[in-house]
């Protein structure tokens, strides 16, 4: 099941717009972001009934959310939404994830980490592929003022909460032209690899933790 739901979203992505870049990611964006909201929200309806509590998941899927809403961002910017037939099929293939994911998630969380793990691996090769076909244009392209923000210039607080393989302020990625922008990109759907890999891990209920917790609890025993 979980091969045939990456297989339709790898087809769609792959087939459909195989001439047209900037659609084809946007609709990867769109769609590839919607399994973090579906943890999200199984994870808020545990909490409010009482059963589980780890505050650490929120975060970290809520930062890997953020991530994904970034590469969005910065497809939007690039004119990858600009037909209304691409936002139809994006939104709706969205909405049936986001189902079949909650449902996925609740039975067998492990899974649906899995399909993401795929799903992750998947855009990083797309990105990767894209990068060596198109590196010469896109080094003679800016980069969109979002991503500037996101990845350069801004708080990066949220940046380095969804990459759990290292501590936090290791990754500061150049951001000088559009090439630049790419190759963050595919190097943050590679830090979702691991922190989906990370998500597995059969001790994962006692080990895992966002990249800023043991900070925070330094800070909190230093007071
Ligand atoms: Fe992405
Ligand atoms: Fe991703």
């Amino acid at each position: 099941m979980i091969r045939l739901l990456v297989g339709i979203l790898v087809f769609v992505i792959n087939v459909v717009y195989r001439n047209r870049p900037y659609p084809r990611f946007y609709v990867l964006e769109t769609v590839a972001r919607v399994p973090y909201f579906s943890y999200l929200s199984v994870l808020h309806l545990y909490e409010t009934l009482g059963w589980w509590r780890k505050i650490d998941w929120l975060k970290v899927h809520f930062a890997e959310s953020w991530n994904e809403l970034h590469h969005l961002l910065i497809m939007e910017e690039l004119g990858g939404d600009g037909r209304w037939i691409d936002r139809f099929l994006a939104r709706h293939t969205a909405l049936l994830y986001y189902w079949i994911v909650i449902g996925l998630y609740l039975v067998a969380p492990n899974a649906a980490y899995n399909f993401m793990e795929l799903v992750e691996q998947h855009a990083y090769a797309s990105y990767d592929k894209f990068l060596i076909q198109e590196e010469t244009h896109l080094k003679t392209l800016p980069a969109p003022q979002v991503a500037i923000d996101y990845y350069r210039d801004g708080d990066l607080y949220m940046f380095d909460e969804f990459q759990t393989a290292q501590p936090p302020a290791q990754r500061r990625p150049e951001i000088n032209n559009l090439y630049d922008v790419f190759v963050a990109i595919r190097d943050d759907e590679m830090e979702h690899v691991k922190t989906m890999v990370a998500c597995q891990q059969p001790d994962a209920h006692l080990q895992f933790s966002s990249p800023h917790t043991p900070q925070l609890q330094t800070e909190v025993a230093g007071n």
